[in-house]
């Protein structure tokens, strides 16, 4: 070989191997925009289904199998949970040194040192349990079965708009709910977990009347903020009050009911208290006066 076929025969080498690369990098870009386009045109999706991102923080993981019923295991800190440093903002030292109640930071809701009770606390024949009014651990009623008729006879309306409702968390034991709060305190602490899941003895699910609810095939949802921002999640929050169901935590209300807000965790109260208390757009804390 003349040093003319030789340095043809590197060219053809050379242009050989810049078609390869240019061929592999056209099938990674068609591979990119056909994965893309599966999800959707969700870039975030796309990458997320890659594992290339984080779900979520509020998405479920695991679904317990309990024989009691089931509650979405959270996979890291909830969205809102607050800052550690945005709780030590100075203040001006004209400033009174002790803020005056209206002022105080929101404590958290629970009384310091409160004992559970030996009776549930009702006003006007409903019953309350939330951080200051508790219930006994030897309260054990089981799945309210009026909420349960409700929410049947409420799925059936939201079939015919194809949603198909289930309530993947109704009645919890003290003892389930023993289990539930450790777990998520022990995930999150203490602090972040009192703001989404009550300590024993002060879940509404243990009345029987709380319903956690999500569509059925969109698991990614359950317990999820994003429920709310579903059709079904809306579709709910604009009729459960005419089944006798509030939306128990709404946004904006953590103060007064001492949890974030939950678009999937609804109580029956029964009609027409679900009525007043959706026209008034308050919570049932509000409604029954008590603090
Ligand atoms: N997630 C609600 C607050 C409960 O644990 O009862
Ligand atoms: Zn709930």
């Amino acid at each position: 070989m003349n040093r003319r076929q030789a340095r043809r025969s590197t060219k053809k080498k050379h242009s050989k191997g810049l078609k390869a690369i240019v061929t592999v990098v056209l099938v990674l870009l068609i591979g990119l925009v056909v994965w893309v386009g599966i999800n959707d045109w969700d870039v975030e999706k796309a990458l997320e289904r890659a594992g290339l991102s984080t779900p979520e923080t509020e998405s479920p993981i695991v679904t317990l199998p309990e024989k009691e019923n089931t509650e979405v295991v959270k996979k890291t800190k909830p969205k809102n949970t607050p800052n550690p440093s945005e709780d030590t903002e100075t203040s001006p030292t004209d400033e009174p040194t002790t803020p005056s109640d209206s002022e105080k930071p929101f404590d958290g809701g629970y009384v310091e040192g409160q004992k559970l009770p030996t009776k549930p606390t009702y006003f006007n024949e409903i019953l309350l349990a939330n951080k200051k009014y508790p219930l006994p651990t030897t309260f054990a009623p089981g799945e309210n079965k009026d909420a349960r008729a409700a929410f049947e006879e409420m799925s059936a309306e939201a079939k015919l708009s194809n949603f198909n409702l289930t309530a993947f968390s109704t009645y919890r034991s003290y003892d389930y709910q023993v289990t539930l709060y450790n777990r998520y305190a022990d995930r999150d602490g203490a602090e972040a977990a009192d703001r989404y899941s009550a300590r024993p003895g002060y879940s509404e699910h243990q009345t029987g009347l709380a319903f956690d609810i999500g569509e059925v095939n969109h698991e990614k949802h359950w317990a999820s903020s994003s429920f709310g921002e579903t059709e079904a999640g809306k579709w709910l929050l604009a009729n459960a009050h005419r089944y006798g169901f509030i939306l128990r935590y709404p946004k904006n209300k953590e103060e007064v009911t001492g949890y974030m807000h939950e678009a999937w965790h609804y109580r029956y109260v029964g009609k027409p208290i679900s009525e007043e208390i959706f026209k008034k757009n308050i919570t049932l804390e509000e409604y029954l006066g008590v603090k």
